[in-house]
């Protein structure tokens, strides 16, 4: 496998390091080393099944490493206690690969629903951040709708809404376009390419869906067998040998996996 390349010599926004988690006798991270630079978005692609969705985990801390380190500005966060780690927990948005919003509550009141676990907001600045969330994700004026009412497109853009509720410095994707057609995928691309530019949020996000990759990504790190195999920009990913590497980008099933089929 190549080298990591490309890791910034400031201190990173988030730095794993060395880190282990495993579920009984499945070991997801195996030593996983990474450096997330401020005002980028970093796509982790890798296979269905192989800990990208433990890697966000473990950032937000709701997930806690078996051994290594995690940092938050160079700071040591994967010990600390759940109190402690509250106030960094607000720099962090996360949209969850489900949408996962709250059926019973109308589109206003999931994207308010942040905003009233922290507390100390009136309820004319809770409306003025819920209208303004909802015009960046294009969909003003709905805040009274329900749940049920909205397209697969739209849940994941008031999902995203409600992640940008408490200005994140940084923004978690979990699978952002997954299950939405190549036109709806484009508008959460394009939403993520604005929320980086226009904000500077730092993005994460993890995907298998490649179009997207090249899209969003400053920089494309792929997870595999619990480790970062390969970081560069979209071009070097493109260009890089490993055979592994590009059978996942192309989406060509291995000699072992045809194999497999021809037994069936
Ligand atoms: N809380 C958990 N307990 C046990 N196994 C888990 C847990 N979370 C994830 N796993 C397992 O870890 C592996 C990686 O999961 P995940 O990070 O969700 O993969 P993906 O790359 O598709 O997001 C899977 O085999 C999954 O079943
Ligand atoms: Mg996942």
């Amino acid at each position: 496998m190549p080298a990591i390349s490309k890791q910034s010599s400031a201190v990173p926004v988030i730095r794993f390091e060395n880190v282990h988690k495993r579920f009984g006798p499945l070991v997801v991270l195996n030593g996983l080393t990474l450096d997330i630079p401020a005002d980028q978005t970093t796509v982790v692609i890798g296979p269905s099944g192989t800990g990208k969705s433990v890697l966000l985990k473990h950032i937000v801390g709701l997930l806690k490493p078996d051994s290594g380190e995690i940092y938050f500005h160079g700071r040591r966060i994967d010990n600390l206690a759940d109190k402690q780690l509250e106030p960094i927990r607000k720099r962090f948005g996360f949209l969850f690969q489900l949408s996962a919003l709250f059926d019973s509550m109308d589109v206003g009141e999931n994207i308010a629903f942040p905003l009233r676990q922290a507390g100390g907001f009136t309820e004319t600045q809770i409306a003025q951040t819920v209208h303004e969330k909802l015009a960046i994700v294009g969909l003003a004026g709905s805040e009274k709708k329900m749940p049920a009412d909205l397209s697969g497109g739209q849940r994941k853009r008031v999902a995203l809404a409600r992640a940008m509720a408490m200005n994140p410095e940084v923004l978690l994707y979990d699978e952002p376009t997954t299950g939405l057609d190549p036109i709806r995928s484009d508008v959460i691309n394009e939403l993520i390419l604005k929320l980086q530019k226009q904000f500077k949020v730092t993005g994460i996000v993890v995907t298998h869906d490649m179009a997207s990759a090249f899209k969003v990504a400053d920089r494309i790190v792929m997870l595999l067998h619990g480790k970062i195999v390969y970081c560069g920009t979209a071009d070097e990913i493109r260009a890089c040998p490993d055979p592994e590497v590009q059978r996942f980008i192309q989406g060509r099933a291995s000699e072992a996996e045809l194999d497999a089929l021809d037994r069936l």
